[in-house]
């Protein structure tokens, strides 16, 4: 199907920043093809991509598919370890010396290693620390495909897998299933429902004027390896938004390429992209 690819290009860019936020820089092209050929494909729509367009821009049909088709989802467990390894001998230690219980965000989570391995670090800390205390974790993303899969909780395995570190014993987190496919067999892993219980999904716009939470509800933040699909404005405006919903004293963790602009008033940096709230934004 022929169409003006720079006008349709623009277009998109533009739904997509009024939906999501997500500022889609000159250099994409190549990606926005492939993924207006996925939007085909999730929509099963076989018309015009102006009036598959008209259609989401309105609001009338395939909005949560086009959110979906365009989101970018790479993760995998315990990314960027050291920020996990903070997490438990320095966080969750403090917590399990004084019997406190933990609540934590993790404000993109994509498909759920990332929020997963903060549960499992938390049972780790219990048994490093000799500690039984209790954490929940709400994990949100805009995209409610990687949500489902998210709280399903099944995950290819591979031997070779370098994603866990030496203090995770995987078999003690995970229930194992070999299944056959058409080219052999592959290792399956399903997160056990104690870990599981830890967490409770849901959908969220990071773009929102608000977020559903109290004013300092959480002791620990995760915002990582998003904000830069962000504008430099926007992910100022982000930050400060979760930083309301911070504890002075709590802990926020950013991706490694991205920084906590004018947060870092307010803040005092202990290690990499790892901020601890010394007050609040005025
Ligand atoms: C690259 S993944 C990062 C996942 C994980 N935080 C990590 O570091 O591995 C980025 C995630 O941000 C989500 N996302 C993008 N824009 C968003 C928005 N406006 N609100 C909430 N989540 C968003 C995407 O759907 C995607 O799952």
């Amino acid at each position: 199907m022929s169409y003006d690819k720079q006008k349709v290009h623009n277009r998109i860019k533009k739904i997509l920043y009024g939906l999501t936020g997500i500022t889609l820089t000159d250099n994409k092209d190549i990606m926005i093809s492939n993924r207006i050929d996925k939007l085909f494909r999730n929509t099963k729509y076989n018309g015009d991509i102006n009036d598959l367009l008209d259609m989401v821009e309105s609001g009338n049909a395939y909005v949560t598919e086009f959110i979906n088709t365009f989101t970018t989802n790479k993760t995998h467990f315990f990314r960027e370890t050291f920020h996990f390894d903070d997490l438990k001998d320095r966080v969750l230690k403090d917590f399990i010396d004084n019997n406190k219980s933990i609540h934590m965000y993790c404000s993109a989570s994509s498909t759920g290693e990332e929020p997963y391995s903060m549960a499992m670090t938390v049972a780790q800390a219990n048994n490093d620390y000799h500690g039984n205390i209790k954490a929940s974790i709400i994990a949100s993303d805009i995209d409610t495909n990687v949500l489902e899969y998210a709280a399903n909780g099944i995950y290819k395995f591979s031997k070779s897998s370098k994603e866990f570190p030496n203090w995770i014993k995987p078999q003690e987190f995970f229930k194992r299933r070999v299944q056959k496919n058409l080219v052999g067999e592959e290792v399956l892993i399903k997160v056990k429902d104690e870990i599981k219980r830890m967490i409770t999904f849901q959908v969220m716009n990071l773009n929102d004027p608000h977020y559903p939470f109290k004013k300092e509800e959480f002791d620990v933040v995760f915002c990582r390896n998003v904000l830069i699909y962000f504008s430099t404005e926007d992910q100022n405006k982000i930050l400060k938004k979760l930083f309301t919903h911070l504890k002075i004293g709590g802990t926020l963790y950013l991706g490694h390429s991205e920084n906590p602009q004018d947060l870092i008033n307010y803040c005092k940096r202990i290690g990499q992209n790892i901020f601890v709230k010394e007050k609040e934004i005025f």
